[in-house]
């Protein structure tokens, strides 16, 4: 059955890392639609920035590649999908442990995955070496307050 999507954004920016900015600013821009906290804002906004990042910073390393933003608004919920047709990734296990990086001399932290993780609900990734790599992210907006109201109904239930 085909899924049906309230809303839907396509980008697609060549991997300068002046684009980073551009693509967490506009991602943060469409997620306003759901009307987020600030907070829920900068996490997105945090997440894609790490994303896109790898994308410029691994995938393509010093050429000039591609980087492509798929995002999607279903109900209260968020999901980025952000890929890369880059060098790809032989290990996904390893590469999301914390502090794990193939890039210690470039002053990476090797917590991007740590962080996107952490900051969004859920996160699922695809990569092929030599095809390229996908990260999926989801996030619910007002998770609380919608949590917060299911508990006061059920409570004030007879
Ligand atoms: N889009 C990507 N393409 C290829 N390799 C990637 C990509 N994203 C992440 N990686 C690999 O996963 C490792 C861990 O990523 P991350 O947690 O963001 O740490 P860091 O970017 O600081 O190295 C990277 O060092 C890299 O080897
Ligand atoms: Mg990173």
């Amino acid at each position: 059955m085909e899924e049906h999507f309230e809303n839907e954004m396509n980008l697609e920016f060549i991997s300068k890392s002046a684009n980073e900015a551009f693509a967490r600013i506009s991602v943060a821009a469409f997620a306003s639609q759901l009307d987020p906290t600030i907070e829920e804002l900068a996490d997105i906004k945090t997440a894609v920035s790490e994303a896109v990042t790898n994308c410029i910073i691994h995938a393509y390393e010093n050429e000039i590649g591609i980087v492509k933003i798929c995002a999607k608004l279903k109900k209260n919920e968020i999901i980025v999908q952000i890929s890369d047709n880059g060098k790809g990734i032989e290990d996904i296990e390893l590469a999301k442990e914390p502090l794990y990086t193939t890039k210690p001399n470039l002053e990476r932290s090797g917590m991007g995955f740590t962080i996107m993780e952490s900051f969004m609900d859920s996160i699922n990734i695809e990569s092929i070496v030599g095809v390229g790599t996908k990260v999926t992210m989801s996030k619910k907006i007002k998770k609380e307050e919608a949590d917060q109201q299911k508990i006061s109904q059920m409570t004030s239930m007879p």
